[in-house]
């Protein structure tokens, strides 16, 4: 069992800025752990966690993958990029660099096809239109409309971000409706999903979707 990073470098007023990792987090780090041989095997090279947080799901990432990849995370809200850094020194996870951005802005072409592990545990919760895009800890759950104004933007995003072996894990609830989410992958974009992992969590049901390339090029441009 692979152990959750220690964050006992954060308190609790740093949760008032920045998301505590709960059960979606776990979920997540769960998949991770479940693909751990797969992820090793793979070698990457380019790791990417949007939406990164406390750092714990990096961080973890790095246990499982090691120190020959490099890290890159975002994130909107500029605490969370600062936890990140600590969470990844408090745990010997090296080469991991904070982007403050929306999602993936300025990062792209630079990455493009470059992306071997990608993560996002997005703001999924179903909220007003207006209550999206703060920079604060509200966009740790505001999702707006279905709880997917901000997961819509980047579904266009993956295609391109994706190495030809890469692979996305993206956690969604029920209300985010995921197998239209799925659905638009594929039909729009080409890429196969597949369902890993389902877990209730209060009256939240939460879903892991792996999306990849459906075919292996050997030399995506
Ligand atoms: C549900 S929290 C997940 C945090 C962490 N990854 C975890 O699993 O515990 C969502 C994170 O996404 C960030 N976020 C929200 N909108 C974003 C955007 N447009 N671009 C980048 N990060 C965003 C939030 O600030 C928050 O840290």
């Amino acid at each position: 069992m692979i152990p959750t990073p220690d964050l006992s470098h954060l308190t609790h007023k740093d949760f008032d800025h920045i998301y505590e990792p709960a059960e979606d987090t776990f979920l997540l780090l769960d998949a991770l752990e479940q693909d751990a041989n797969d992820l090793k095997t793979m070698k990457p090279s380019v790791c990417l966690e949007i939406g990164s947080g406390s750092g714990c799901v990096t961080s973890f990432l790095a246990k499982i993958v090691g120190n020959q990849a490099v890290y890159l995370t975002t994130d909107i809200n500029i605490r969370a990029c600062h936890a990140t850094c600590h969470t990844a020194l408090a745990n010997q996870a090296h080469n991991v660099e904070t982007i403050q951005t929306s999602l993936v802005d300025g990062l792209l072409p630079r990455l493009k096809h470059k992306v071997d592990v990608m993560c996002f545990n997005p703001p999924y919760v179903v909220t007003t239109s207006e209550e999206v895009g703060s920079h604060g800890i509200e966009a740790a759950w505001a999702g707006g409309i279905d709880g997917r104004e901000v997961i819509d933007q980047l579904l266009p995003l993956v295609t391109d971000l994706l190495s030809a072996t890469g692979i996305f894990y993206l956690l969604l609830i029920n209300e985010n409706r995921p197998l239209e989410v799925m659905k638009i992958l594929d039909l729009q974009y080409n890429l196969e999903c597949k369902m890993l992992m389902e877990r209730r969590a209060g009256r939240e049901r939460q879903y892991i979707i792996t999306v990849r390339h459906r075919e292996r090029l050997p030399q995506l441009k």
